[in-house]
């Protein structure tokens, strides 16, 4: 198989935001997750500092936060000051103590190193409680609330710059669900008073890949709005946990591109595509497990809908299937970079999450080392790639029985400082592939990189470290490399002048 990689021919700038994450009130992401004082492993303010260390290690460019479904009933003022009352979470059906609030997350990103992104309330919010919240982090010491964080011991604005309104507010599952003509009026409405605030802030709001419902938002909202967000995920078992053995999971790679296709299908039809990017801002092969709550008749013990949110945790379900899906959506962001600006896998942490956190250390999962080589080689410009010979495919079956086709072989490209940088994907169960690349008019030292465990079903777990990222000195390249790949293995080569 030959691919041919243009360097000259560059097709978009890639963001460094679209290796970006998310963390949710849900579980334990936040509480007993990154925030857990009780914890020997944490520091001063309670953060867990080896998982700090891990998020470090794979560059997060920006977090967002606090949900997801959580923030349609969340009220950010419960979250700030000295004396904390506990919440009922009604979206999650918990208490949440609101010792982790605004000013806790703040820090956290500035000790990651991160940008912080907030997702306000547009269920049972208003457009003033969203615009009080940008005060509260963005005025020097204007109004009541900017005043009020300077009192809870900020002197200075946290300048959080990307904000969005809302999570999926067009879905009867989340809490203050709205229509598309109520969406756009409320959107409109909070985003005028938002930037009233501070112009400089970064807008986004929830949208998908529906015509009705992002024509209203654009129509009533586009003229303030940097962003449109949507969300994704393929693997569906929020009722039911059956995770999709390997093939199943490569049946869902040949859907990956088709919400960014359509939604800048809208933004172009609207000529906002130049001025309004792309926000995947949740993304995940598999929907968290959370059964009996997104639903009209609600759980009623703890086993009923408590409990099972623990099934989330079992290492095993993040086997090679989700660091090879992982990299082939991250090519799909990549190829789509002059319209997607950013992409957070949701979540970081737990749950779904590329690490797993326990009382006594972490466990990276098999997709946190393809963001720590996407996020360290795949930068700078994005170039053309394309296969003269027509890529190979392979039958697979899907969860739902039928068979799906898909290419075997997914390749992107990054051109950064005369670094050349290629992602090799082989979705392969059982077969290595040998692939050819041209790289016209390269010269240089090409180093490979694969993320990759014995079989198709490796995963981690605490004391089993089956997947790790192995380097291979392939050798001096004059215009073409030929390497192979192994079967169900992400590879990343850098050519280096
Ligand atoms: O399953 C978790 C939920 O997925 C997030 O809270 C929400 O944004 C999405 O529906």
């Amino acid at each position: 198989m030959n691919y041919e990689i243009n360097e000259k021919r560059e097709t978009g700038r890639i963001s460094p935001m679209i290796y970006g994450h998310f963390i949710e009130h849900f579980h334990r992401q936040i509480y007993g997750g990154i925030f857990d004082p009780e914890s020997p492993l944490s520091d001063e303010d309670g953060f867990r500092t080896d998982i700090i260390e891990a998020m470090r290690e794979i560059r997060v460019p920006v977090l967002r936060w606090p949900g997801g479904c959580f923030v349609s009933s969340y009220h950010w003022r419960d979250g700030v000051g000295q004396q904390r009352q506990p919440s009922f979470d009604k979206a999650w059906r918990v208490e949440d103590p609101n010792t982790f609030g605004t000013d806790e997350f703040v820090k956290l990103c500035r000790k990651i190193g991160c940008e912080p992104y907030i997702c306000t309330n547009a269920g049972t919010g208003t457009a003033e409680e969203m615009s009080d919240w940008v005060e509260y982090c963005n005025l020097e010491r204007e109004g009541k609330y900017a005043k009020m964080r300077i009192a809870n011991g900020f002197q200075s604005p946290h300048r959080v710059k990307y904000w969005s309104i809302g999570n999926e507010n067009y879905g009867a599952w989340e809490i203050g669900a709205k229509s598309a003509d109520e969406w756009g009026r409320l959107t409109a409405e909070s985003a005028k008073m938002m930037k009233h605030v501070d112009p400089d802030i970064e807008l986004s709001a929830a949208a998908l890949a529906d015509i009705n419902w992002n024509v209203n938002l654009l129509h009533s909202c586009g003229q303030y709005l940097d962003w449109i967000s949507i969300h994704q995920y393929w693997d569906m078992m929020p009722e039911v946990h059956d995770p999709a053995d390997y093939d199943a999971c490569m049946a869902y790679t040949a859907d990956i591109g088709r919400t960014v296709d359509e939604v800048r299908g809208i933004l172009t039809a609207m000529r906002l595509e130049k001025r309004i990017k792309i926000a995947f801002d949740e993304w995940n092969l598999r929907s968290w497990h959370h059964p009996n709550v997104h639903t009209v008749r609600q759980g009623r013990t703890r086993e009923d809908y408590i409990l099972p949110r623990d099934k989330n945790d079992d290492n095993s379900t993040y086997t090679m299937a989700d660091a090879v899906f992982a990299a082939c959506f991250l090519n799909s962001m990549i190829k789509n970079c002059d319209i997607v600006g950013m992409a957070n896998f949701a979540p970081i942490l737990n749950t779904r999450g590329c690490i797993y956190s326990y009382g006594g250390g972490i466990v990276r999962r098999s997709t946190y080392y393809v963001f720590e080589l996407f996020a360290k080689h795949m930068t700078g410009n994005a170039v053309d790639v394309w296969t003269d010979g027509g890529s190979e495919t392979m039958e697979v079956r899907a969860k739902n029985g039928r068979t799906q086709s898909v290419a075997v072989i997914d390749v992107a490209a990054a051109s950064h400082d005369g670094k050349l940088s290629i992602s090799l994907v082989n979705k392969h169960r059982t077969k290595s592939k040998t692939v050819t690349l041209r790289v016209p008019g390269v010269r240089g030292r090409a180093v490979m990189y694969t993320v990759n465990g014995k079989s198709a079903d490796s995963y981690n777990d605490v004391g089993r470290d089956e997947i790790k990222i192995t380097e291979r000195v392939v050798g001096d390249v004059d215009g073409a490399v030929t390497v192979t790949a192994d079967a169900h293995s992400v590879n990343v080569i850098t050519i280096e002048r």
